[in-house]
């Protein structure tokens, strides 16, 4: 008896999806070691938490296609782009990663709206509020780095800026998630 609940295209796309989170971990992984290099300790252990965040969001995606009876298969993941060549560099490129994630995200939303797969479309919406805090941390970041100087930032702002990372939390609050309970 057949009790895959995913169409081949969904469950391609999902697939898919699982590898780009690894690569995302494996840019994060990257970006943290050359921050690490550069003397930025905070930065490092802002970008390692956030590898294995997106470690996570692999998992998330593999548990879902293995609970709707489909078949995960492990694919290789991408080299990392190459090292940053500034703090300012880095958190640009983290950004636009991000949101080329995002994009990907919306495509799947997209496929499980036309296919009327209601469960993978729940399951879909995760993600996109994930996203959105993900986009507004690094927001937030490079909102931080230009108070700092922007490129041109001071070794003591840069200093003060790592050292705050090492205490930034791993996700935005957004307004929507505050309530009159829980401000
Ligand atoms: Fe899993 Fe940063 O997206």
């Amino acid at each position: 008896m057949e009790t895959n609940r995913l169409s081949a295209a969904l469950r391609k796309a999902l697939n898919e999806q699982m590898t780009r989170e690894a690569f995302a971990s494996q840019i994060y992984l990257s970006y943290g070691s050359w921050a690490a290099s550069e003397g930025f300790d905070g930065i490092a252990n802002f970008l390692f938490r956030h590898a294995n965040e997106e470690r996570t969001h692999m998992m998330k995606i593999l548990e879902y296609i293995i609970e709707r009876g489909a078949k995960v298969k492990i694919e290789a993941i991408g080299k990392p782009p190459a090292d940053p060549e500034s703090i300012q560099d880095c958190l640009e490129k983290t950004f636009v990663h991000e949101v080329d994630n995002t994009k990907s995200i919306y495509k799947i939303v997209k496929m499980s709206l036309e296919e009327e797969d209601w469960a993978t479309w729940n399951f879909m919406q995760w993600f996109v509020r994930e996203q959105t805090e993900e986009e507004t941390m690094v927001m937030n970041l490079l909102d931080k780095l230009k108070i700092a100087g922007g490129s041109k930032a001071p070794g003591a702002s840069l200093y003060a800026l790592d050292r705050d990372l090492k205490n930034t939390p791993d996700d935005a609050v957004l307004a929507e998630n505050k309530t009159v309970e829980n401000p």
